[in-house]
């Protein structure tokens, strides 16, 4: 392997991954191909724009034609597909998007690999397609049970990726990566939203009792993981890649107000996303015996992650003050209105 193409290589862990395989692999020639959606940033590749062995494409997943080109141009011999769209929140109120992007789009690149006949295909999925986890945790092998249009697109793919594995042999490999948070990380999301919030003294919406349990994982222990199921994994098989830090959401956004010296007052208990998902826990043994093993301690990483944002309130002001703006006000406006009011219109 020498022409990796990252598709979503823009995104949060995309573009820690493309950081990673510059780090270790000096031969690798890297191709990012990015519609650059809300979610899309090329200031999260700044770093590496200069680098001779990486190019920029901007595009669609879902265009084949322009996916075709790629492949050929940059001689593409392995595909890491982390483009899609990843809000579960936003998979609620404008799901069509998901549809396309995370299950015609993988489809599309998968058609490539297989006529292409690269020799790797690797899909990053999530633990959110098993549903949530009552009990235990879970293997590879337990049924998906997916419960929003999010984890629905991405429990499709995961689908698709199999057929073509089992029906056209593309060599593909699959990791299931649990709750992942560091540098670059949207702020829609928990714990830069909480972050960027508390930094400036705005109130931190918690869904319901905030006693959901997420198992957080920091982005360079997932960008190893995969490094290592990309490397040394089996083809056709499915790997678990869970932090091994379950948190109730609530303990965490405490833990980030502490490391803040903000008050717990500013936090607000708001009405619920439908449909939340109490718990996700995997069971990551599999990954663990090919020699993957996680390198930071969650408090450590969660302070590294809330001094990461201090150091880069450019960054975050600027995503924030675009289209986000009026996405807060459709998500948070009537919720925190309301504190502890019915479901979102
Ligand atoms: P992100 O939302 O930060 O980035 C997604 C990237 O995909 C963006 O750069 C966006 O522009 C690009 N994209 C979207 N639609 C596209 C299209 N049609 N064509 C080309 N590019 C497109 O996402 P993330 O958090 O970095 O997640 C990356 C992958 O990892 C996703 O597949 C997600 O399901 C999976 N995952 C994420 C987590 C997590 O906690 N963040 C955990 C497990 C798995
Ligand atoms: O588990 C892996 C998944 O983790 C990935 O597949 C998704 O792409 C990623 O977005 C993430 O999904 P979550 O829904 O778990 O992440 P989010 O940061 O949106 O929410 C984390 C928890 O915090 C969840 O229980 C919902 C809750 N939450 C979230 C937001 C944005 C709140 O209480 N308030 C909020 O404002």
């Amino acid at each position: 392997m020498k022409h990796l193409l990252v598709t979503g290589g823009a995104g949060f862990i995309g573009s820690n991954f493309v950081r990673c395989i510059f780090g270790k692999y000096p031969q690798y020639q890297v191709v990012v191909l990015d519609k650059l959606t809300y979610a899309g940033n090329l200031e999260n590749l700044k770093d590496v724009a200069t680098n001779p062995r990486y190019t920029f494409v901007h595009g669609d997943i879902c265009d084949a034609a322009l996916v075709d080109k790629v492949m050929q141009e940059y001689g593409i011999d392995a595909i890491v597909n982390f483009a899609a769209e990843t809000h579960v929140d936003r998979s609620l109120l404008e799901p069509a998007s998901f549809l396309m992007t995370d299950v015609y789009g993988t489809y599309v690149l998968l058609e490539a690999a297989r006529r292409f006949e690269i020799e790797r295909f690797l899909q990053v999925s999530t633990d959110e397609v098993y549903g949530h986890i009552e009990q235990g945790s879970v293997k590879e092998d337990a049924p998906l049970s997916p419960r929003s249009p999010y984890s629905a697109s991405k429990a499709g793919a995961d689908m698709m990726v199999q057929a073509y594995y089992i029906s056209h042999d593309v060599p593909t490999f699959i990791t299931r990566g649990s709750n992942t948070f560091g540098p670059y990380h949207h702020p829609e999301k928990l714990i830069p939203l909480c972050i960027t919030n508390a930094l400036d003294d705005l109130p931190l919406p918690i869904y319901g009792d905030g006693r959901q349990v997420r198992d957080w994982l920091y982005v360079e222990d997932h960008c190893f993981g995969i490094d290592v199921v990309l490397h040394q994994g089996k083809v056709g098989e499915v790997y678990n890649l869970g932090g091994g830090n379950e948190r109730y959401n609530l303990e965490v956004v405490q833990a980030i107000l502490k490391l803040l010296s903000k008050p717990d007052a500013l936090i607000r208990h708001v009405a619920d996303r439908p449909g939340h998902d109490r718990r996700y826990s995997l069971d990551s043994t599999k990954l663990i015996s090919l020699g993957w093993q996680r390198t930071q301690s969650f408090e450590k990483a969660l302070a590294q992650t809330v001094q990461w944002y201090r150091n880069n309130e450019a960054w975050w002001r600027k995503i924030k003050g675009g289209e986000f703006s009026q996405y807060y006000q459709k998500q948070y406006g009537q919720r925190l209105a309301n504190p502890g009011s019915g479901q979102i219109q």
